[in-house]
């Protein structure tokens, strides 16, 4: 089956099984059927890079619901299941007035992936109102709750790109929101810059919103018109030595000091200044308005994304110093 339509890379790999899950047990039959093959988890296919066709069971984990769990006067714990969309997700949220997951609108993919790299934008992160997810053990089919704690969330990183990748496939994730006095992150410039043109003295969560969906029109490509992975790399921390060698070179460099030894520098940046920004090599390009972010003009192998992504890191390495790691997961 073409993997096409399921990666927002529009990657036209194959698999050589294709089973979508729509209940927990589906997802444990499927599992238990597992014939010496590998199983290959699919949620939203919004972080992921194919480079190859698959040989191996995709399990596409289409479990859908989402729940009120408790709720107080100011609080409400909510409960997602893996394969609701992140977005519609994120304005259910706003329509019912829970506030926490404004700043993360329009992000691609799914609930269920959401937790693996603790995804990020605007000043919030995932595990700012994360409380827990439910996942099945691949091996024992057994459930296991993850605790924020056991998740060891950091910058785009989790437990489940470490200790636990490949062992689990998260069915729920439930968060805790706020009903009154949400607490707005509105730190960021362009966010700031939008409320004020728009005379908006209290924002809304709708407000954060709606200007965090126009930043994003503004600056990333819609998957669904132009085939993409969101950034491609993580934006690099390197420290103090090579962050002042970097700074002799370019003064210019917009950088962020997360702690005396530790120099946040923003990838897109360096891609830009490596001269990638708005280039095109058949159909696999770096997007004009955002440099972090590769695209798929059409027809682009996977491999030909991973050749330039390659040649972005080889090139940025030697102008700047600075070694460039991918976000995305490559298979
Ligand atoms: N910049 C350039 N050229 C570019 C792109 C960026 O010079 O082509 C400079 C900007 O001028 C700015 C700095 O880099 O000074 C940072 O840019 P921006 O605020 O747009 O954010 P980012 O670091 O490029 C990160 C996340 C995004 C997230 C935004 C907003 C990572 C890897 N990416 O991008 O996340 O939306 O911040 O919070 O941390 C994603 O993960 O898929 C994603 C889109």
């Amino acid at each position: 089956k073409s993997l096409k339509e399921y990666n927002t890379f529009g990657i036209a790999a194959n698999a050589r099984y294709f089973v979508s899950v729509e209940t927990i047990e589906e997802l444990k039959h499927a599992l238990s059927n597992k014939s010496g093959r590998n199983f290959f988890i699919l949620g939203g296919g919004s972080n992921m890079l194919l480079t190859d066709h698959l040989d191996a069971i995709v399990l596409h984990i289409n479990l859908k619901g989402i729940e009120i769990l408790t709720e107080t006067k100011t609080e409400v714990f909510v409960k997602a299941m893996a394969g609701e969309n992140w977005h519609e997700f994120v304005q259910y949220c706003i329509a019912n007035n829970f506030g926490g997951l404004e700043n993360l609108s329009l992000i691609p993919g799914n609930v269920g992936t959401a937790p693996v790299q603790n995804i990020g934008a605007y000043g919030v992160e995932l595990k700012d109102t994360f409380v827990s997810c439910t996942a099945i053990e691949i091996e024992t089919l057994k459930e296991k709750k993850f605790s924020k704690a056991e998740c060891a969330f950091e910058y785009r990183n989790s437990i489940f790109k470490n200790e636990a990748k490949g062992k689990y496939i998260i069915t729920s994730v439930t968060f805790k929101l706020t009903k009154t006095n949400h607490n707005l992150s509105i730190s960021y410039g362009d966010i700031q810059k939008i409320l004020a043109d728009k005379n908006i003295e209290t924002a809304t969560i709708k407000d954060i919103s709606d200007a965090v969906i126009s930043i994003r029109q503004s600056k990333l490509p819609d998957p669904k018109v132009l085939g993409n992975s969101g950034s491609f790399f993580k934006n690099p921390v390197v420290d103090a030595q090579t962050f002042q060698d970097f700074r002799k070179k370019f003064p210019e460099a917009p950088f962020y000091e997360i702690s005396p030894t530790e120099f946040k520098i923003p990838a897109g940046w360096l891609i830009e200044k490596a001269g990638f920004k708005g280039q095109r090599f058949g159909d696999a390009g770096v997007h004009k308005n955002q440099a972090l972010v590769l695209v798929n003009y059409g027809t682009a192998t996977g491999n030909e994304i991973w050749q330039l992504a390659m040649a972005i890191q080889k090139k940025v390495k030697e102008m700047t110093g600075i070694f460039i790691e991918p976000e995305v997961n490559v298979f």
